[in-house]
């Protein structure tokens, strides 16, 4: 763990201009600075980076972050990596705080497997070119295969001898632990003796996204009914076959570059496309696809291509993976090959040009391909049929995100064309699903936080759920109060130790945290509710961090949620007086005041007005005098609040 210490060193330090600029060419622009964005393919410049607010943002691809966050997207690191990275950068000597026993010891083991797959694979490639076996099987092979040198060395391909334990002795006279040897798994031990596992067999070392081998795929080199075609190395500490995707180092930038990531099934595949220019292709080595791999790929990007041959079980359990897919938002592409082709023998076959071409012309969706697929095995049978019309629904209702409203709009109009159903019932069968699972999911989340005085539903899941009926999409529905909730943060984020009153002598803060409305309860957004969270916490403690400790949060996610309300000016209530009403509010500079209290103003109304109705619905369903008499007394109370609320906003305008 490095200490808070180091942490708030590094990002005192912190130049957003001087570490993107060393990773992108960036022209002064008035305040900002602009060049060509490197998170997607583009001839004019629209990549911006504000110095001021020390964040960047490309209005042609819409990413945006922190120097920390782009560091992370640019090359693929995690918090911790990219800290570490700046630290060095900076020459920031960090300070490590105690980690626990378990942890020391799961390092150590880790670092010790790195070094030894590393050791193997100096050793193997060292065989493969400079020993006679190495150069007349193993180099000979992959010859034959059409690997150019270039691609071999880049690969860093290698070949095991045909001996009982040329490697284990090498290795263990070196001074490497039989223990951990065994764990790599290039060595087992036979006969009692240690002995090299993958001997014969050419090595495919499997790297991780910065480039350390994770673990190695052997592969034999004569067809034989008594061996695996493939020895992979055993799961341990670091390699873990479900996080892990063949060949994601070398086609990182490729993907991300090109907005699109190919998926095959072997080692082979994509080594022959990368050869033929084709670099945007992982493998899965010939598993069906895990959700962690699924969020590997969307570290990248949203556009997954499969290249599967038609016949292959891969295409089967890629099948099986697509809700899963597309519940990661994931806009899944397929590209079925001629039969008994794989990409690699096809590429070799047609050339680099043709292949590229191929992949363009036969493109498909993979929903749509589902759905002939089904269609051709229900034939006439009604029961069938209607089984496959539940099924797509609900792939499709797992379309959920609000970005991709129109994609599901015409997944549904191109599946009720298909299945000659009505669209408007697919829609209302699509909403079911989707109403469904929100239903479940609020249950779920009041199970685990049951609160007292709710009665089920929050008023999300209501506004989703007409949402829903009526095709509006959710966000837009429930952005109104959002707005006003993260108006809050951003003035607490902004101003919150800026004087407030000075016959009061206290700020912003003071004022927020003194009302007595406790605006973590009232907010109905999360992020608002955490960062409230975490901004009280540092409040108490006396220890207010300024925006910077939460615009560089450790949680990426909310760092960017951070990012964005600091910079949506919709949500800047004096910017929007001036423009619309052209009117300066009266507090000049200090705009913020009155903002601070408009805002605070409106969440307390809303309340309010939460309270009224609810006092309304009691009073209905009242039966006796005396409780009908306290909701009356309760009613004038609470609109005395609200007048009192209106009239002290004077000519605050509410969104
Ligand atoms: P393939 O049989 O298609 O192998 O299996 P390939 O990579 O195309 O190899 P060549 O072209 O025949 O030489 C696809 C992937 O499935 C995994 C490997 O990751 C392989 O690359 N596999 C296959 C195994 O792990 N073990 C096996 O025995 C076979
Ligand atoms: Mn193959």
């Amino acid at each position: 763990m490095i200490s808070q210490n180091s942490i708030q060193q590094i990002l005192s330090r912190i130049d957003i201009v001087e570490i993107v600029g060393s990773f992108v060419k960036l022209k002064k622009r008035g305040a900002n600075y602009l060049g060509l964005c490197p998170f997607h393919n583009e001839k004019s410049p629209s990549f911006t980076v504000s110095p001021g607010k020390e964040i960047y943002k490309c209005f042609g691809c819409g990413a945006s972050g922190n120097t920390i966050s782009f560091i992370m997207e640019h090359e693929k690191y995690s918090y911790v990596e990219a800290l570490r990275w700046l630290a060095q950068r900076y020459q920031v000597e960090l300070e490590e705080t105690e980690v626990s026993p378990e942890l020391k010891q799961y390092q150590l083991m880790a670092d010790s497997l790195f070094i030894i797959n590393n050791y193997a694979r100096e050793y193997f490639t060292d065989t493969l070119f400079n020993k006679e076996e190495g150069q007349n099987v193993g180099l000979s092979y992959f010859e034959e295969r059409g690997f150019t040198e270039e691609t071999i060395k880049k690969f860093q391909l290698g070949y095991c001898l045909n001996t009982f334990d040329a490697f284990a002795k090498s290795a263990l006279d070196k001074g490497y632990n039989l223990e951990y040897l065994q764990k790599t798994g290039l060595v087992t031990i036979r006969n009692e003796q240690p002995a090299d596992n993958y001997r014969g067999r050419v090595i495919f070392p499997i790297h991780n996204q910065s480039g350390k081998i994770l673990g190695f795929g052997a592969r034999i080199l004569v067809k034989s009914d008594r061996a695996p075609k493939y020895i992979n190395s055993p799961e341990n500490e670091i390699y873990i076959k479900s996080r892990v995707l063949y060949g994601t180092y070398f086609a990182r930038h490729a993907i991300d570059k090109l907005d699109e990531c190919l998926l095959v099934e072997g080692y082979t595949d994509v080594i022959s496309l990368h050869q033929a220019g084709v670099e945007n292709v992982v493998a899965s080595s010939g598993t069906s696809l895990t959700q962690d791999q699924l969020r590997l790929i969307k570290k990248y990007t949203k556009n997954l291509t499969i290249l599967y041959d038609g016949d292959s079980a891969g295409v089967k359990a890629a099948l099986r993976g697509l809700d899963m897919a597309i519940e990661e938002g994931l806009n899944v592409k397929l590209v079925l090959l001629p039969d008994k082709e794989d990409p690699d023998s096809y590429v070799q076959k047609i050339g680099a040009e043709a292949f590229r071409e191929f992949i363009k012309e036969n493109k498909q969706d993979f929903v749509l391909f589902k759905l002939h697929l089904s269609m051709q095995e229900v034939g006439t049978d009604s029961n069938k049929k209607s089984q496959l019309v539940n099924e797509i629904a609900e792939t499709i209702s797992k379309i959920d995100k609000a970005e991709d409203f129109t994609r599901q709009q015409d997944y549904i109009r191109q599946c009720s064309q298909l299945l000659h159903i009505d669209e408007q019932g697919l829609i209302q069968l699509v909403n079911k699903f989707i109403r469904d699972r929100l239903v479940k999911r609020e249950q779920a989340q009041a199970r685990n936080n049951p609160a007292p005085d709710d009665d089920g539903l929050s008023e999300e899941a209501i506004a989703a759920m007409e949402a829903a009926e009526t095709g509006v999409s959710v966000d837009s529905l429930i952005s109104g109060h959002e707005k006003q909730e993260k108006e809050l943060v951003k003035i607490l984020l902004r101003f919150g130790d800026k004087p407030f009153s000075e016959e009061e002598n206290n700020t912003v803060a003071d004022y927020i945290f003194h009302l007595p409305y406790d605006f973590e309860a009232l907010a109905e957004s999360d992020v608002v509710k955490r960062i409230l969270r975490e901004y009280k916490v540092l409040y108490d403690s006396g220890n207010l961090q300024d925006k910077r400790w939460f615009l560089y949060h450790e949680d990426q996610v909310l760092s960017k949620q951070i990012a964005n309300i600091l910079e949506d000016r919709e949500a800047d209530l004096s910017a929007n007086w001036k423009d619309r009403f052209e009117i300066d509010t009266v507090y000049g500079d200090n705009a913020y005041l009155q903002d601070t209290i408009s805002t605070t103003n409106y969440l307390i109304l809303r309340k309010i007005k939460k309270l009224i109705f609810e006092n309304q619905e009691e009073a209905r369903k009242a039966t006796e005098m005396d409780q009908i008499m306290a909701c009356l007394e309760m009613q004038k109370h609470l609109n005395a609040l609200e007048k009192e609320l209106t009239n002290g906003m004077g000519t605050v305008v509410f969104k």
